[in-house]
């Protein structure tokens, strides 16, 4: 990770100092372009994800951010193959992992690089731990399944990576079942098996909501040192834009199926542009003054299976005008690295917070 956390003591968010400048490679790890997956439902069609681009290189960390509803998930999960289809369909995208179209590839070439290559940690482990098998047999299996290993071999590997995850009297716990270990270290059990394989990817996906501020801590550490020690890039999902800024190189912020800004974490907080961004900085607890009323964005995310006429921020926006309805958004580079999809800003217009 290029940005180094600096840990604010007053309240335990964590600023990035060394934001090193992007330099996009020509061919990044991960690249996916137009990504649309939507939900065809009774109640109408709802556009989880509409036309989402990035890529993330190499040993990046890169952050999505977003409130509820936004799409983050949505966008990972179509990358590893888990929406749920029907009602999910993947109206159009490629996703390109080193090369090869997740979206449009054989199911075996798929399969090659899911939980292999790019894996993914949920935010409830219990998501992805079967509650009736002990922990042994489920983290051995990515390893029995990708690699010509044989059974007490990587039992040893597991052995090994439950001890680099943290999880003490290991050799013991290695048979327990997921319910005989506690939630943060259920949160390491389903770590180390997404690692276990040493992916190139991981997709942490809220890895640490569901659990106290001390474990999430530590748990966050976790992931870096093994960040580190395999040089795999990460994308962390989170709708708490003071997680990202000690974790990630970049960020990018989704709202209604979109990415309505990205940039280098540095630039991103020190000069966010779209109100957006803007709004869900200011929301951040430890950055608000002492003493003063806590600010929260009015109103909530738009419904969307509705179809929204121009910028889908503009109900809740201080900024919003006629102009905000005329168009829909798109993603327009600042500069090299940092992008956004504010009408007005794309105006040169400026706008002075009230
Ligand atoms: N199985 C489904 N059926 C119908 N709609 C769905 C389904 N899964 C997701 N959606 C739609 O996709 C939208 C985006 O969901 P997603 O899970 O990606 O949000 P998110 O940004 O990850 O939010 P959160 O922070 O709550 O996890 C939801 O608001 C919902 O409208
Ligand atoms: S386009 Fe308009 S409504 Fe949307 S963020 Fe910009 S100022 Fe606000
Ligand atoms: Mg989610």
């Amino acid at each position: 990770m290029r940005a180094r956390a600096i840990r604010d003591s007053a309240n335990g968010l964590t600023r990035a100092s060394t934001p090193a400048p992007l330099k996009p490679t020509a061919v990044p790890l991960l690249n996916v372009q137009d990504l649309r997956t939507h939900f065809h439902t009774r109640n109408g069609i709802y556009r989880a994800v509409d036309g989402v681009s990035f890529s993330v290189e190499r040993g990046e960390t890169l952050g999505i951010v977003g409130e509820s509803g936004s799409g983050k998930s949505v966008t990972c999960y179509s990358i590893m193959g888990l929406i749920p289809q029907p009602p999910g369909r993947i109206v159009s995208g490629t996703a390109l992992f080193d090369g090869i179209d997740l979206l449009n590839c054989s199911p075996r070439q798929a399969r090659s690089i899911r939980g292999k290559r790019v894996s993914m940690i949920f935010q409830d482990p219990m998501t992805s731990l079967n509650p009736f098998l002990r922990v042994s047999e489920q983290i051995i299996e990515p390893l029995l399944i990708h690699e010509n290993i044989s059974r007490p071999d990587a039992l040893e590997r597991a052995l090994t990576m439950l001890e680099a995850v943290g999880i003490n009297d290991a050799a013991k716990r290695i048979h327990y079942y997921p319910h005989e270990f506690s939630g943060g270290m259920r949160q390491r059990v389903m770590i180390a098996m997404a690692l276990i394989t040493k992916p190139e990817l991981l997709i942490a996906d809220e890895p640490t909501t569901a659990l106290d501020v001390t474990v999430q801590a530590q748990i966050l550490e976790l992931i870096g040192k093994m960040q580190r020690e395999l040089g795999m890039a990460v994308i962390f999902i989170t709708h708490d834009l003071g997680v990202v800024s000690g974790l990630c190189d970049r960020v990018q912020v989704m709202y209604a199926g979109r990415i309505v800004e990205t940039a280098d974490t540095r630039t991103l907080f020190k000069t966010p542009r779209h109100p957006y961004t803007r709004a869900l900085q200011r929301s951040i607890p430890a950055l608000q003054s002492k003493g003063a009323e806590l600010y929260t964005i009015p109103g909530l995310p738009p419904d969307v299976s509705k179809n929204i006429p121009g910028c889908a921020f503009a109900p809740r926006c201080e900024f919003a005008t006629d102009l905000c309805t005329a168009a829909n958004p798109e993603l327009v580079a600042i500069d090299a690295t940092h992008a956004q999809a504010c009408l007005r800003v794309q105006a040169n217009e400026t706008l002075a917070c009230s």
